[in-house]
């Protein structure tokens, strides 16, 4: 099998096989994905992967409308690709392998080049060995920033991801047959920024923007914070335009894997006070998962001074003229094994997307699950038909939560919507981004034992 015979989609080849041409920009910096070491726990973990010599991998940082070059060169002697999580950008810069680039082999270089349309709080992981290069540390947040300076004294950003470990701190199986047929395989050493309750000083009675991502490949976490003095004011990414009450113990956020939130977080104006992010595990008490210390004297800034972030330009979709599409979520009913093209392969077939399980990264002729008219708006109707929950993300595209079969869905726009037990949710968009688009469940084990494929907006 050679990798350039399985390129899906006609765009996808002109697309990915242009770039050759295109060069490593001055002042752009090479991100090296490599292994690394680094304690977790107590001892040194081996056999983890980053951007970074034995370090997490780097928060990456641009500017709303501002290019980006991000030459991203693989030493592992396994394929890989990067994906730019909830940006807008090109079909050929997604990082989706065979449909919008070939895998990228030991020692060769892509260079990714978008310039990102919407602010806000990102991420980035590969999209091929994506159980084994996620589970082992390649997940990373991209901030990038809005045009103008929002006015925050300062800024965290907290990756929330599992790790599982044995006692000596070596890497048990990425995944169990039993976990991915299920609720995935979930781990057992729980991380903010790959340390255990880390502790950040932050200017005593400030304002921070606090942006935490989930990057667990399995785990829905549910956060909250143990200040009342903060606010959300913005969701996967893109800013909120309506009132979101603030996450409590009692009632946390349910943040799954994929999604983002960031909250504005009044520091306390005692030296040494802190504000704590919180999870709720099951089965245990709340824990913190970081920390925000108050230093200095107090800056006493007011969480009233800050003004509503700028919405993002997306196009909002029109209702009365939009197509209904369907979309069901479920086991599969053949079962089947998924191929593997380089990309890595569990070995099994659990689940589907309407009804069929997606065949594997190279398959050949599959479809698209719908093909949507570029500009057009539309509805797409999501049903879980399991007992298990699952992000559904879209890639390329924003869109709007309009209605649940369960409970009332804030009109928040995203690009991971989080679908409950035996919900239906109703979401919308205006297809405004030419392409092949990704459209899978962000629970890796359900990914890549089915439960993908992709939409075409043409
Ligand atoms: Cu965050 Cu298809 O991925
Ligand atoms: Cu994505
Ligand atoms: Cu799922």
């Amino acid at each position: 099998m050679k990798r350039r015979e399985f390129l899906l989609g006609s765009g996808a080849a002109a697309g990915a096989l242009g770039l050759g041409g295109l060069g490593l920009a001055a002042g752009a910096q090479e991100l090296v994905i490599q292994p690394a070491s680094f304690a977790l726990r107590d001892q040194v973990t081996r056999g983890m992967v980053s951007l970074s010599p034995d370090a997490p991998p780097p928060v990456l940082y641009g500017k709303q409308g501002e290019a980006m070059r991000l030459p991203v060169r693989n030493t592992l002697p396994d394929y890989t690709a990067m994906h730019w999580h909830g940006l807008r950008i090109p079909n050929g810069m997604d990082g989706v392998p065979y449909l919008t680039q070939m895998p990228l082999g030991q020692g060769e270089t892509f260079h990714y080049e978008f310039t990102p349309p919407d602010a806000g709080t990102y991420w980035y992981h590969p999209h091929c060995m994506t159980m084994d290069q996620m589970a082992h540390g390649l997940t990373g947040v991209m901030v990038i920033a809005e045009a103008e300076d929002p006015g925050f004294d300062s800024e965290q950003v907290i990756n929330l991801r599992d790790f599982r470990l044995d006692d000596a701190g070596a890497f048990l199986p990425d995944y169990t047959q039993r976990g991915a047929a299920r609720a995935g395989t979930f781990g057992n050493v729980h991380t903010a920024n790959w340390l255990q309750a880390p502790v950040y000083d932050h200017g005593a009675g400030g304002l921070v923007r606090l942006r935490v991502l989930n990057s667990d490949t399995t785990r829905i976490y549910r956060v909250n914070l143990d200040s009342s003095n903060a606010r959300i004011i913005a969701w996967d990414g893109h800013p909120v335009d309506v009132e979101v009450p603030l996450p409590s113990a009692k009632e946390p956020l349910l943040l799954g894997p994929g999604q983002r939130v960031d909250f504005a977080v009044k520091m306390p104006e005692g030296e040494g006070q802190t504000v704590n992010l919180m999870v709720k595990l099951p089965g245990q008490p709340l824990r913190v998962m970081a920390g925000l210390r108050a230093v200095g004297a107090s800056v006493a800034r007011d969480l009233q001074e800050l003004k509503p972030l700028p919405a993002n330009p997306i196009a909002r979709p029109d209702l009365k003229g939009a197509e209904l599409h369907e979309f069901v979520f479920g086991w599969t009913p053949e079962g089947g094994e998924p191929n593997n093209g380089f990309c890595g392969s569990l070995g099994y077939n659990f689940w589907s997307i309407n009804r069929k399980p997606w065949p594997g990264d190279a398959a050949t002729d599959v479809g698209p699950l719908a093909t949507l008219e570029l500009g057009k708006s539309y509805i797409l109707r999501l049903r879980n038909e399991s007992p298990n929950l699952h992000p559904i993300h879209l890639h390329g595209l924003a869109f709007v939560p309009l209605k649940s079969n369960i409970r009332t869905l804030p009109r928040l726009m995203t690009d991971t919507m989080l679908l409950l037990k035996d919900e239906v949710v109703e979401i919308a968009l205006v297809a405004d981004n030419p392409g092949d688009w990704a459209f899978h469940c962000h629970v890796i084990e359900h990914q890549k034992t089915g439960l993908t494929g992709f939409i075409r907006v043409v």
